[in-house]
């Protein structure tokens, strides 16, 4: 317990935060249920179970930090991104059992009707067993009241505060084995070297620890700068999946992530999932993507 009231207050010193314009405790040029239940969540999402199904094979109490945890849940909007990602798999999911945790994971918070889009800290909190834990870290007040709504587990905690701040309060973890999700939204113009700082600083406190970071993917160059530089820091498997070609102006082309340490296994069980998904995906007939 004394841990955790040192975790909470390390957490909770904000830093940044009233640096934006805000309604209702949410940065006014990014509010993630328009891209809830996109491609991008989609990829991001089948990445973080299939990593989640390796590690937690073994009996020893797993980690995980969500850095950048969001809303929770959100309510499938009419006009959201959710049309080029997980309404387009919704109907035929019977088609793809390649597919079947991730979609069992989503129906979990649905009737038959497909309503709501489950974030990454309820997926995540879904998978874990009662020995494993869950901190979640959401910058934006009002995504973490909503957070606080419907994450009710034992296992969970959820801190409102800067997810890079975790990375060094909250790393090395007791249990020593851990999966770190960092999913930032990439609207601050130092996002990139304040996320390579907050990586380098974890991977010295906790070297072994699988990190998942995502990015988007609308300038090729700039993402390939951004894979070369984390790639550089150690094992890594890197995970793409384009729904437009590189060169269509799009407001997304398609994101990646890219994994240090991959859990054995993992790029070959990808190997074979990621494929299928980008023939789903893909808006022009043309399936583009990468695993390796
Ligand atoms: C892409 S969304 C997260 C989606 C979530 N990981 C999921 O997969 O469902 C990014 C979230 O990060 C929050 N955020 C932005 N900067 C942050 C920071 N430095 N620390 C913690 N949260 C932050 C935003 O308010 C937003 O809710």
């Amino acid at each position: 317990m004394g841990q955790d009231r040192e975790e909470r207050r390390q957490v909770s010193c904000r830093q940044g935060a009233g640096q934006r314009p805000q309604v209702h405790g949410l940065p006014v040029n990014y509010r993630h249920a328009f891209h809830a239940g996109s491609a991008a969540d989609v990829l991001k999402h089948v990445v973080l179970l299939e990593t989640l199904d390796l590690v937690l094979q073994k009996p020893k109490p797993l980690f995980v930090l969500d850095t950048h945890a969001g809303e929770g849940l959100y309510r499938l909007q009419p006009e959201g991104e959710a049309d080029e990602g997980i309404r387009r798999l919704w109907g035929r999911r019977g088609e793809w059992p390649i597919l079947g945790g991730y979609f069992e994971a989503v129906g979990r918070f649905n009737g038959t009707r497909l309503r709501d889009y489950p974030g990454s800290p309820l997926l995540i909190s879904e998978r874990l067993r009662p020995e494993d834990r869950l901190v979640a870290v959401e910058e934006a007040s009002g995504a973490h009241a909503a957070l606080q709504q419907v994450l009710r587990s034992p296992h969970s905690q959820i801190f409102l505060g800067n997810g890079y701040h975790a990375l060094k309060a909250l790393l090395p973890p007791r249990e020593r084995r851990g999966v770190i999700l960092i999913d930032p939204p990439y609207e601050r113009v130092t996002e990139r070297s304040t996320l390579l700082t907050g990586l380098k600083t974890a991977l010295q406190r906790f070297r072994q620890g699988i990190y998942l970071i995502w990015y988007p993917i609308k300038d090729k160059r700039d993402a390939e700068r951004l894979v070369a530089v984390l790639s550089a820091l150690g094992d890594h498997l890197c995970v793409e999946l384009l729904t437009w070609p590189a060169d269509v102006k799009s407001r997304l082309n398609g994101s990646g992530l890219l994994i240090l340490n991959p859990p054995y296994g993992l790029k070959k069980r990808l190997g074979e999932v990621v494929p299928t998904l980008a023939q789903i995906l893909t808006r022009d007939g043309t399936p583009r993507y990468r695993v390796r």
